[in-house]
């Protein structure tokens, strides 16, 4: 097996990382606190929302969102969000492990988001629109989905828009940063991200009551989110209004039915660490995704690349086989990996492409040409900012070597 030479992701423990953890070690807690509260101070300032709401994973924090709008607006099962079809399972997942169905519309072949006018179409000829509970776009690969135009329409037929931002920390739209413009914004600090903390999640939003119930979800319900119960020390001064009952704990009074996606100190530390340098990591993948772009250019024929934009945080490097009769995505991805050339596959159309959805395929089949497509011919190598120049002429060389045999 030839060594890697270009990873698609990477994560260097440093001084600054090893000195993070040494520091939760040494203060000695390490389940969710003052570093999980710093971490969330510190997200919701970068992204400019007023609340953050840490999990243990970006699933963790699609699934208490959704939960805490279902709390919000009393609404039951049954209901349905109009989302993408190209995402990584968890948007699809957290949808239905809330007792909702995911609805799928078609993406933007170039930037793989969905598109307002697909929204628009699909609402306006649903015999239902009062069932959608949401829209939620994923801001794919660092692209965002058009949220000026999205709300727009979430307006009109009374549906809230939330983001899926769990790719694209950082990405600017007009108005804001990417997860700050919906009703919430839901990342994910997994390692092969922008911002990396090995496992972690989090929730952006400007709606107080949608905080309040995600921190409650998230921790088992239970009864009291103060300062003092949220870091289990001490004593809850909210326990002063129910002196004489010298049972009553509000840490364990549960008042809705929740989950625990707690995260940990060590996550936090390590995201903090990586969100001191966010602008330089944002920085360096769009050089390094203008590089390529740039570079690659002769083979535009062959191969999709993506567009390259100063607002984009790139989570990755993403091409579309344009000739699959010239070169398969399978040939491709085998000649740049024994070159030492990490590859993955752009993540496969749910509906159509994902055994966990089968049941959706015949009812899609045909309905969604340009996730299929992708879906099926689009993967990525990585841009991350490890990368030196050398690394990326090499990946053009390599690239040249297996495409400039095809003429
Ligand atoms: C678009 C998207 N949504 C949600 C998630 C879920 O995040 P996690 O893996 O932290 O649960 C991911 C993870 O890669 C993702 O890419």
């Amino acid at each position: 097996m030839t060594e890697l030479r270009v990873r698609v992701g990477d994560f260097h423990l440093g001084p600054r990382e090893k000195e993070a953890i040494y520091e939760v070690l040494d203060k000695g807690r390490l389940s969710e606190g003052p570093k999980v509260r710093e971490f969330e101070r510190q997200w919701a300032a970068y992204i400019g929302t007023r609340h953050c709401v840490a999990t243990s994973s970006g699933t963790g924090a699609l699934i208490t969102a959704l939960a805490a709008i279902k709390h919000a607006k009393g609404l039951g099962a049954g209901r349905k969000v109009l989302t993408t079809p190209l995402t990584y399972i968890a948007t699809s997942s957290a949808i239905s492990a809330v007792g909702w169905e995911p609805v799928y519309v078609d993406v933007d072949p170039r930037t793989f988001v969905i598109t307002p006018e697909n929204v628009e179409a699909h609402l306006s000829g649903a015999p239902d629109p009062e069932r959608y509970a949401l829209i939620l776009p994923v801001h794919l690969m660092g692209y965002a989905a058009d949220m000026g135009r999205l709300l727009e329409i979430g307006r009109r037929y009374g549906i809230p828009v939330a983001e899926d931002s769990a790719q694209a920390h950082g990405t600017l739209l007009e108005g804001g940063k990417a997860g700050s413009l919906g009703y919430f914004g839901a990342f994910s600090f997994y390692i092969a991200h922008n911002i990396q903390a090995g496992e972690m999640g989090a929730i952006t939003t400007n709606d107080a009551e949608l905080a309040r119930l995600a921190r409650k979800l998230k921790a088992q319900g239970r009864a009291c989110d103060c300062p003092v119960c949220v870091r289990a020390e001490g004593r809850c001064p909210r326990l002063n209004g129910r002196q004489g009952d010298d049972d009553y704990d509000p840490r364990f009074t549960h008042e809705l039915i929740g989950y625990n996606f707690k995260t940990m100190e060590f996550q936090a530390a390590l995201g903090l660490t990586q969100l001191e340098r966010a602008d330089w990591i944002v920085a360096q993948r769009q050089r390094n995704a203008r590089y390529l772009t740039e570079r690659l250019a002769a083979y535009a024929e062959i191969l999709q690349l993506p567009p390259y934009s100063e607002a984009v945080s790139y989570l990755a490097y993403p091409l579309v086989i344009r000739r699959p009769e010239l070169i398969s995505r399978k040939r491709l991805r085998r000649e740049l990996e024994r070159l030492g050339i990490e590859t993955r596959p752009l993540f496969g159309c749910i509906p159509t492409q994902q055994p966990a959805y089968g049941h959706l395929k015949a009812e899609y089949e045909g309905r969604l040409p340009n996730a299929d497509y992708l879906g099926r011919h689009a993967f990525y190598v990585g841009c991350h900012q490890y990368l030196q120049e050398a690394d990326l002429a090499y990946m053009v060389e390599a690239f040249g070597r297996i495409l400039g045999r095809l003429g």
